[in-house]
């Protein structure tokens, strides 16, 4: 080979690579995951602030591309969007709102009600004692309908009470429910109505294949829905292991569901490959890090990828089947850089969770679905 030929060679090569990196989207095609599940649900993405905020260079390469719906990760959760009770801080959740509708999605709000990330201030008087029920119900209100009604028409659908039930069935025991009794439920979703009779009110919860979990939130929504309060859909979070749940048990929980006559979504999804610490999601179950629980530091080997992928597509020909009542699905994050799940329940773990790898990349299981 002569040597101008060579230098050629290897440029072509460099620039291909260059451009590879540079706008990695659907791995040689410009279709996207949104136009492979067209007609089927909606399929969206958790943002963080950093890819909200229209700075990201590789979000803005995938994002409207393949997603027509997102959700916001944390920036609309209360200690970020309300941390005093005077104060109100939208410059994270406005920058959010822009960005979905720049891009024509469907927008989803997380979440209005919940234990975690939730400011201190707002279950304390001044001597730092319980509120009262009264208090606690005007303070809801308030959060409730100033953010909703900031929004109103834009954001379409509102995760309004996340994780109120636990595995056992019993309701979650937090200040909420301390202070107002399973009460404090319906009062959100009647606020969350109010502000805005438009939009979609979702109740939201993880490990919704479990028996107990499954049980309660059905008989809760058949009973809200009876009482004529607003639910629109339960959200499955779909925070998944290698080795939990099954498709089955998964199936069993959409069926029950869906029998209520809401819809169904599966709102947070992500499977860690890692080796499984707590078959759960909540979020104050943490575990220490011990090297045999980190096997993937510096790369999958073929035979645990392929398990993954196997899982996941699994999982997606399950939402496909249910098409007819799920009607949206979800990824927590959209690379595996951006997960979560590198910091729970074990901080600083590199694991691999979402439809798309550090570089942007699809994942096995996604190109296919691309290239059918
Ligand atoms: C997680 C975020 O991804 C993290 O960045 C944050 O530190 C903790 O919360 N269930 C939920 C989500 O409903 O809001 C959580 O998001 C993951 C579990």
């Amino acid at each position: 080979m002569n040597r101008p030929k060579l230098i050629t060679t290897c440029l072509a090569a460099t620039l291909a690579a260059v451009a590879c990196q540079q706008s990695p989207n659907s791995g040689g095609t410009s279709r996207g995951l949104k136009d492979a599940l067209k007609d089927k649900f909606m399929i969206g993405v958790a943002l963080n602030e950093s890819q909200a905020s229209d700075t990201d260079s590789l979000a803005n390469a995938l994002v409207p591309l393949h997603f027509n719906s997102i959700v916001a990760e944390n920036c609309m959760k209360c200690e970020v969007i309300h941390p005093e009770e005077n104060t109100f801080d939208f410059t994270k959740a406005d920058e959010f709102i822009a960005y979905g509708e720049k891009h024509n999605m469907f927008i989803i709000g997380h979440c209005l009600i919940w234990h975690s990330q939730c400011a201190p201030w707002f279950f304390t008087d001044s001597t730092g004692h319980d509120v009262s029920a009264e208090v606690l119900r005007q303070r809801m209100q308030r959060h409730i309908s100033t953010i909703v009604s900031r929004y109103k028409g834009r954001v379409k659908g509102w995760d309004v009470v996340n994780e109120a039930v636990e595995s056992d069935g019993s309701f979650r025991k937090s200040k909420f429910y301390e202070i107002l009794g399973k009460d404090y439920i319906e009062l959100a979703f009647r606020y969350a109505h109010e502000a805005d009779p438009d939009a979609e009110l979702y109740i939201n919860d993880y490990s919704m294949h479990e028996p107990g979990r499954r049980t309660t939130t059905a008989n809760l929504v058949d009973s809200l829905r009876k009482a004529g309060v607003r639910i629109d859909a339960v959200g499955m979070q779909g925070h998944m292991g290698i080795d939990y749940p099954s498709v089955a048990d998964f199936e069993k929980s959409i069926e029950t569901f869906a029998a209520t006559g809401a819809k169904v979504m599966v709102t947070e999804w992500d499977m860690s490959i890692l080796p499984t610490v707590h078959k759960s999601a909540n979020i104050s179950d943490k575990a220490e890090l011990k090297p045999e629980l980190d096997p993937y530091k510096t790369g999958l080997t073929d035979s645990i990828s392929n398990v993954w992928n196997r899982r996941m597509n699994n999982f997606m020909q399950l939402f496909v089947k249910h098409a007819d009542c799920i009607t949206r699905v979800t990824a927590w994050g959209l690379t595996d850089k951006d997960s979560w799940k590198n910091d729970y329940p074990v901080e600083g773990r590199t694991d691999y969770p979402l439809l798309f790898d550090r570089s942007g990349k699809p994942k096995p299981f996604v190109k296919d679905m691309l290239e059918q």
